[in-house]
């Protein structure tokens, strides 16, 4: 059984009385395991870009690595890379990070062994922006509907360019296995391309693609499903609500994550919106925690695990979410980039942190203060 302190937290202050207790429920800092992939805690840092690439060529660089390791030494579980293009013209910018030629792959095994030295696992986020594609001239899209009314007006992709479009993404993955990630994660969220054929706002095409909106997701996760290990888990990104007029929702959304889950997903990292102008940082009144009833949603209704996000940046609302299991992984986006220790300064106030948790040169800065 996993041992862990015990955590009573004094009424008005964020500090904390420890003692050592046998835990039985589930806790922030306890370990999970998904098929093969084993987590020392729940703690997972979602994928943000960074549009740092300097050379329009999508490969990682010292700001990545700085970026992605330094949340690994700051007690962060499960690290996943920032949306990465399977196609130059599917990056939002030409700045965004790209997975399309194995010309990349060693820059990100570079990346996948540091963090793994630091104790995390590590994830990639494969996408394609299809309409949002900024600099993609011009950019492609399941019909020819612009985001909005500055945008440019997408290409409706052919059949031929949809089945070449889910080939990039076999070889996206298949890369990032040689490259040494422990998972994949696809973007079928915040209005890019998987999206937009699964949303009917943005998907009005007349051939098998647009009277089954979840074909082009589905084949897309069985051709990325094919080429990982057996052991390897698959994650999915989506957005289980829209927030524009006439947009679907989380029922609607839980229909199309059964298909994905039926083609091979093993766990859901639930989102909202972007199809509009709302973006991926939250819908109206996104306030703490404002995801996690859409996380519960596909959890329950699919008997399937979750990440949940969105402003779970308070360690007890992060700690709740777990023990209460409304949640299997809590993510922390914007509150990881205000601080690459979040993991570390969470298990501290929550209950003390194990020495296990600390790399050896930090201790005295974090597991005994002297
Ligand atoms: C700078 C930035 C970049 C982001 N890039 C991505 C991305 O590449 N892929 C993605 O799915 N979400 C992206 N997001 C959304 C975050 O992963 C996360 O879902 C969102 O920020 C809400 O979580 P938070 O309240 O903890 O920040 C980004 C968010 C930010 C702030």
């Amino acid at each position: 059984m996993y041992t862990k302190m015990k955590r009573e937290i004094v009424p008005g202050h964020n500090s904390l009385i420890t003692g050592r207790k046998e835990r039985s429920m589930p806790d922030l800092f306890a370990p999970y395991e998904l098929k093969g992939l084993t987590l020392k805690n729940r703690v997972v840092m979602p994928p943000m870009c960074q549009y740092a690439v300097e050379k329009q060529d999508g490969m990682p660089n010292d700001w990545h690595f700085v970026h992605y390791v330094s949340r690994a030494v700051g007690g962060t579980g499960f690290i996943i890379v920032e949306m990465t293009g399977i196609h130059p013209d599917g990056r939002i910018t030409n700045k965004d990070t790209g997975i399309w030629g194995d010309h990349q792959i060693e820059a990100y095994r570079k990346l996948t062994e540091a963090v793994h030295a630091g104790g995390a696992k590590i994830g990639i986020q494969l996408g394609h922006a299809g309409r949002k594609a900024l600099d993609a001239e011009p950019p492609v899209a399941p019909s020819a509907i612009p985001f909005d009314a500055q945008s440019k007006t997408p290409r409706a992709l052919s059949k031929p360019e949809i089945a070449e479009l889910i080939e990039a993404y076999r070889e996206g993955a298949r890369r990032a296995v040689e490259a040494g990630f422990d998972t994949v994660e696809i973007h079928g969220a915040h209005g890019y391309l998987i999206h937009q054929f699964h949303s009917p706002l943005t998907n009005v095409r007349e051939d098998e693609y647009g009277s089954d909106p979840v074909l082009f997701g589905e084949q897309v996760v069985q051709a990325v499903r094919d080429v990982l290990p057996a052991e390897m888990p698959l994650l999915m990104r989506v957005s289980a609500k829209e927030y524009v007029e006439g947009g679907y929702d989380e029922d609607y959304a839980l229909d199309v994550c059964r298909r994905y889950k039926a083609a091979g997903v093993d766990m859901f990292h639930v989102s909202s919106g972007g199809e509009g102008p709302i973006g991926s940082n939250g819908g109206p009144n996104a306030g703490p925690a404002y995801q996690v009833d859409l996380a519960e949603h596909i959890r329950s209704g699919l008997q399937i695990p979750v990440i949940a996000v969105g402003r779970l940046e308070s360690y007890e609302d992060a700690q709740s979410i777990v023990s209460e299991e409304r949640a299997e992984l809590v993510a922390v986006g914007r509150g990881m980039l205000s601080d690459p220790y979040w993991a570390l300064h969470a298990e501290e106030a929550l209950g003390g942190v194990e020495k296990s948790s600390v790399p050896a040169a930090y201790e005295r800065g974090v597991w005994k203060r002297k």
